[in-house]
């Protein structure tokens, strides 16, 4: 048996906090300890109460005063756009003709999925995040990439082979035939293997024809146990060519449903422009919204409204949509998120935004047994926080008196230096990082 106890301040999520003072939704213990064992978490409570409990071949890590957390979970992001961040000055469907379509044909090459996909894993590390959910490209080979890099790390990861069969260039194209039949023998090959998730991903309805779409539907059927993902009303134009596309639909949200996609599985990018009725539709059936602030400032998409989706009683999430997205980092997506709903009149307290990085999107992902929390039996999946990392933070912190400022300042300012150490299911993975940085070309 392995043994290992952590040591510093550990803050994990129980519930959402109701307001900036819920302090039910939370466990904060100031000197505290992780027992784990095995890569599991045992116990988590007061170092004096834990330390008794650790053997003599245990081994004990201090991390104060830093900050101990579940690893942060990304519900939304595309590991073949890694390279195509910071891509200039385009909206959507400019931006993907222009750069995104040229860059995801390079996955035709499993050399270069296999060198991007072990690059796209260590960036989530040093950013502090544990699990996410990825689109690969058109290619399986890209899958395969994406899947034996996060074997090789012991990730918990989701993803899937992107299916679209028209308006993307002839690279980048399957078939309904080819994208059933290649989704098939990839969710035969991952789902389940170790701790691999598929998404079934047919891009979204703009490169699927309605062939692709019924075989869609089918997969869906025959695969349950799978997520589902695919992009919804991020871009006004992108919604009146989607709509066009299939004039029986009532709306964009309906094209999904009458395909039988939605559901309590499915994760939906964007989400910016629906009707009360469409949200009322995401709503019924338990679909994801997933808010990806980043993007939707950097690609002039629109905001994210928020309010109207807890009112109307729809789910969401919180995610990178990295190359869209413009950083890796889940502590300045909450900082983008902040200013997001801040511009809309909406708030967001700092305890809400490290419950939806952590147990608000794992119970997204319906996955809150295993990870977004620090409790009994789950994997112990950590992210460690300094929130004095930059001078300038250090400076600010002087100033700081609670736990909820802390919180804020280590979101507003902080970035991949702020995280000082992760773990994945108990093994430490950024100080490795940092001693040994994948090779490449
Ligand atoms: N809609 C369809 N594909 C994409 C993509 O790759 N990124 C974003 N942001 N939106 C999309
Ligand atoms: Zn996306």
């Amino acid at each position: 048996m392995s043994q290992l106890l952590l040591r510093g301040r550990v803050l994990t999520f129980t519930d959402a906090p109701k307001s900036i003072d819920d302090t039910a939704s939370y466990s904060y213990f100031e000197d505290g300890a992780v027992l784990i064992e095995n890569g599991r978490v045992v116990r988590v409570g007061d170092h004096a109460a834990l330390a008794p409990l650790a053997g003599p071949q245990a081994e004990i890590v201090d991390h104060r005063p830093h900050l101990i957390l579940p690893g942060f979970i990304d519900t939304h992001l595309h590991f073949p756009q890694t390279q195509a961040i910071a891509s200039y000055g385009a909206q959507l469907l400019e931006w993907l003709n222009t750069y995104i379509f040229v860059e995801e044909q390079k996955f035709a090459s499993s050399a270069h999925a296999d060198f991007i996909a072990g690059r796209f894993m260590d960036e989530l590390l040093r950013n502090g995040t544990t699990s996410a959910v990825a689109y690969c490209s058109v290619h399986p080979e890209s899958v395969d990439a994406y899947f034996a890099a996060a074997e090789k790390r012991n990730m918990l990861m989701i993803g899937g082979k992107v299916m679209m069969d028209r308006n993307a260039p002839e690279g980048l194209r399957d078939t309904a035939q080819t994208g059933y039949d290649e989704t098939k023998a990839l969710i035969a090959k991952w789902h389940g293997r170790g701790r691999a998730h598929y998404a079934i991903s047919p891009r979204f309805a703009i490169t699927s024809t309605p062939e692709q779409m019924e075989m869609s539907r089918v997969l869906v059927r025959e695969h349950p146990e799978c997520y589902v993902q695919t992009h919804l009303s991020e871009n006004r134009d992108e919604v009146a060519y989607a709509t066009s596309l299939y004039p029986a639909a009532k709306d964009y949200t309906d094209i999904y449903a009458g395909y039988d996609l939605l559901g309590k599985k499915m994760l939906l990018g964007h989400c910016i422009y629906l009707s009360d009725r469409e949200i009322a539709v995401l709503a019924e059936t338990g679909s994801v919204a997933v808010f990806c602030p980043t993007s939707n400032l950097f690609l002039g998409s629109g905001l994210f409204d928020r309010d109207r989706f807890q009112t109307l009683g729809a789910r969401f999430s919180v995610a990178t949509d990295v190359g869209g997205g413009t950083s890796f980092s889940m502590l300045e997506t909450m900082a983008e998120a902040y200013k997001v709903l801040h511009v809309q009149g909406q708030r967001l307290s700092p305890f809400a935004s490290y419950y939806m990085m952590t147990l608000g999107n794992a119970r997204a992902l319906g996955l809150e047994d295993r990870i977004g929390s620090l409790h009994a039996g789950a994997d112990a999946d950590i992210t460690v926080l300094d929130s004095r990392a930059k001078p300038a933070m250090e400076l600010r912190m002087r100033t700081a008196t609670t736990l909820a400022e802390e919180l804020f300042i280590l979101q507003t300012m902080g970035d991949d230096r702020s995280v000082a150490e992760v773990y994945v299911a108990g093994k430490p993975m950024k100080s490795r990082l940092d001693k040994h940085p994948a090779a490449g070309p």
